[in-house]
């Protein structure tokens, strides 16, 4: 990466001026500030004229659509790294807030199933932050493909621990706990080699280590939001691992957890959970996934229900779910010994 070597006084300067412009907040100004100053000594800057030229002058051609939270552009820089470059609709001081919370949040994260920032250009109203560029669409995508095959459950159960993985190091490793708060299928990126990247952080929120909860103004996404959060607003890392739980389900049943209505207005965790209880879960998991699975589709799905249950409480920590998983992918192990299975026990 070609870096500038911007002296912190003109950051200053620049983003003081910059506040003023857009009327961003003083709170939002200091923030602004520590960034600046945190990433020239990362040395994550990286000028707008290299984002311009390596995204043809933001042509809209090279637009990777619209995400929750600003527009995404696929980039090449002079040094020949493809990257995605994020850009927000300078619109709203919401968005403007969110846009520095995923700055704040990502650059302090490293982990392989996280999707990684590169950069971040400080030289326009907003904030451009550039990421490592993530090749092969969503999990959406690929799980909800036309016919009757999509991902093979071994990919579909190794997708699950990695984004298991991502939430427990996000909840627990960094040095404050790190809440997603939007975790959903079309939230996961695929690389080429087709391994999990957690993505969209701009809703995400820190826990100070003294508080279990704190009030906020709910954010998700509907089929994927936790009820008792929805209801009380209080937010803890138990949210994540409901939505986690979601998307538990959403690869068993290859069903869209938002648009699925049951005969009588079941949404899909509760009527899978109900199928679950009567033991007639056959009836909504997806036929490759019964064809394909063993042993551990059962046990998968129990792990399912325990993340969705009502009471927060009741639902394990992403650390307890992460080694569930990696527990079963032992035991599978030693039960069949093929390559693909070989493969993900890495
Ligand atoms: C994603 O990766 C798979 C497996 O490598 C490949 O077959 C597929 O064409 C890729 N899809 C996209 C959208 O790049
Ligand atoms: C996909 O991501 C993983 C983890 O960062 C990395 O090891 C792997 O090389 C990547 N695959 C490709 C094809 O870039």
């Amino acid at each position: 990466l070609r870096v500038l070597g911007i002296e912190i006084l003109i950051l200053t300067h620049t983003y003081t001026g910059t506040s003023i412009g857009i009327g961003v907040g003083s709170a939002v100004g200091f923030m602004l500030l520590v960034l600046a100053t945190f990433f020239v000594a990362q040395r994550m800057i990286i000028p707008i004229d290299e984002l311009a030229k390596a995204t043809n002058n933001f042509d809209k051609a090279r637009e990777l659509g619209g995400g929750g939270h600003g527009t995404v552009y696929k980039g090449i820089l002079s040094d020949l790294h493809v990257v995605a470059i994020k850009k927000s609709k300078i619109t709203v001081q919401k968005e403007i807030d969110e846009f520095i919370n995923e700055v704040a949040i990502l650059s302090q994260i490293n982990h392989r199933n996280v999707v990684k920032l590169i950069g971040c250009c400080l030289e326009t109203e907003v904030p451009l932050l550039v990421y490592e560029f993530v090749s092969n669409g969503t999990l959406y995508d690929h799980l909800h493909v036309e016919g009757p095959k999509s991902l093979s459950w071994v990919t579909r159960f190794r997708i699950a621990t990695e984004i298991a993985s991502a939430l427990a190091y996000l909840h627990s490793s960094v040095s404050i706990p790190i809440i997603h708060r939007d975790i959903k299928s079309s939230n996961i990126l695929l690389n080429e080699s087709m391994t999990s990247k957690v993505s969209d952080f701009g809703a995400s929120r820190y826990i100070p280590m003294d508080k279990t909860g704190l009030t906020t103004m709910v954010q998700g996404t509907i089929g994927y939001l936790d009820p008792m959060y929805f209801y009380t607003g209080r937010l803890t890392e138990k949210s994540d691992v409901y939505s986690f739980g979601v998307i538990l389900v959403e690869l068993l049943t290859r069903k869209k957890p938002f648009s699925y209505f049951f005969l009588d207005g079941d949404g899909l965790v509760s009527h899978f959970v109900k199928l679950l209880a009567d033991q007639m879960l056959v009836q909504i998991l997806d036929p490759q996934v019964i064809e394909e699975g063993g042993k551990e589709v059962h046990e998968l799905s129990i792990l399912a229900a325990s993340c969705i249950k009502l009471n927060a409480e009741d639902r394990p920590t992403m650390r307890q779910v992460e080694h569930t998983l990696e527990g079963l992918i032992v035991s599978k192990k030693f039960v069949q010994n093929n390559v693909e299975v070989e493969k993900i026990s890495e």
